[in-house]
């Protein structure tokens, strides 16, 4: 079996193998090749690749050599050729029109994204290492840009106060970002509807804020639900009170295949300090603060709102260091002992992960979307 590794495109300096992640399955027989200049963008050549054991190809040699294809996104231009398979981040609740194209053209696809939230699910949870890695850098970028320090300060200038940071939800990525801004030490306050998270955000030395009356759905799989118009309009006045009095605000929520609640908005913007930093991880799916802008810098009155989508792509040595181990996991549950693929594995986690497979878009959440 022959395993492709593609170069991303221009926006995207992470890559889907690093060399270090090349031996493991060349042991098992597996050849490996990879594209010319795929890990440039993450600081990695293609000697550095072959010295690993991966053979360096053009575009379509990648595409037409190789059995199973490894790209984060597949452009609408991109011909796949019909019977390859291929493991990738596809968005397929909300990219209807490429699952369509991918069953069209006969591709066997997974979509990494689609991975059950269960603690075995864990080792290949590409979008919790993703978010892993946007939750710590949101609080780097929110330190740089605030005018304060983070922590408290006692010198012989006087003392000044720590800031203080709101994180509006307590998933993976809001974890993340209170570890690091308590690591920086600020003082840290919590929204989230799941009252699961308490502990956790405690554990990490943050403040859990509790709003009453929230839509809790345990069969949910650890992720959110909608809530209620009451709900929100009591969640929206105290979100308004802590944010005034915070430095700065990293936003979180989201309901997977929805459009992200919107937490903040505009009046909440303009009660805030000016100087307050806003970063709104969630901006690529709509944003959780109103005045977000996909991809860009809005500063409203003062107030900073960072809308940046793609976090990891930020930091690719390190975010491709966890993805390629995600991706080498996920290839475990699909090869056999001598290194060939097995697609009809009962695995529940391959079986919620496939999308398309012989030309049929055979996910049901993606059919009945
Ligand atoms: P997650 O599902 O683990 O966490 C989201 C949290 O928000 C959950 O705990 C949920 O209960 C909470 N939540 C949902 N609705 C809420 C509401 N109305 N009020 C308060 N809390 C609410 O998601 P994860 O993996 O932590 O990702 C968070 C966001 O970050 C997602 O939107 C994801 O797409 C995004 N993301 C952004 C990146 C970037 O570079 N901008 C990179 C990776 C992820």
């Amino acid at each position: 079996m022959t395993i492709g590794v593609l170069r991303e495109g221009d926006h995207e300096n992470r890559v889907c193998l690093l060399p270090e992640h090349i031996p493991s399955l060349t042991k098992k027989n597996i050849s490996v090749i990879v594209e010319a200049g795929a890990g440039k963008s993450a600081y990695t050549d293609d000697v550095q690749y072959k010295e690993a054991g991966a053979k360096i190809r053009n575009r379509n040699q990648v595409l037409n050599e190789a059995d199973v294809l490894l790209t984060l996104s597949v452009a609408d231009d991109d011909r796949l050729p019909e019977g390859k398979v291929l493991i990738s981040l596809l968005n397929p609740l909300s990219n209807k029109p490429l699952v369509k194209k991918l069953a069209g053209s006969g591709i066997t696809s997974y979509s990494l994204d689609m991975i059950p939230r269960s603690t075995r699910a864990q080792a290949v949870d590409v979008l919790s290492s993703m978010a892993t890695v946007a939750g710590y850098k949101a609080v780097l970028v929110a330190a740089a840009r605030l005018p304060n320090f983070f922590p408290m300060f006692m010198s012989a200038s006087g003392t000044i106060k720590p800031s203080r940071v709101l994180i509006l939800g307590a998933g993976v990525a809001g974890l993340q970002a209170l570890a690091t801004a308590r690591k920086l030490g600020a003082v840290v306050e919590v929204f989230d509807v799941r009252s699961a998270v308490k502990e956790e955000v405690l554990s990490l030395g943050g403040k859990f804020v509790e709003v009453e009356g929230a839509v809790d759905d345990a069969s949910a799989g650890g992720y959110a639900v909608e809530q209620t118009e009451d709900y929100k309009r009591k969640q929206g006045e105290l979100i308004q009170q802590r944010a005034r009095q915070s430095n700065v605000v990293i936003t979180t929520a989201q309901i997977p295949g929805k459009t992200a609640p919107v937490l903040i908005r505009k009046e909440t913007v303009q009660a805030m300090k000016p100087g307050s930093v806003i970063i709104d991880l969630a901006a690529g799916t709509g944003g959780n603060c109103e005045l977000t802008k996909k991809d860009e810098t809005v500063v409203h009155q003062g107030v900073t709102i960072i809308g940046h989508s793609n976090f990891p792509s930020t930091m690719p040595v390190d975010a491709s260091r966890m993805l390629g181990k995600n991706m080498l996991n996920f290839l475990e549950l699909m090869v056999d002992a001598e290194g060939k693929l097995n697609l009809d594995v009962e695995d529940e986690i391959v079986q919620k992960t496939c999308i398309t497979r012989n030309g049929d878009i055979v996910n049901e959440r993606i059919r009945e979307n």
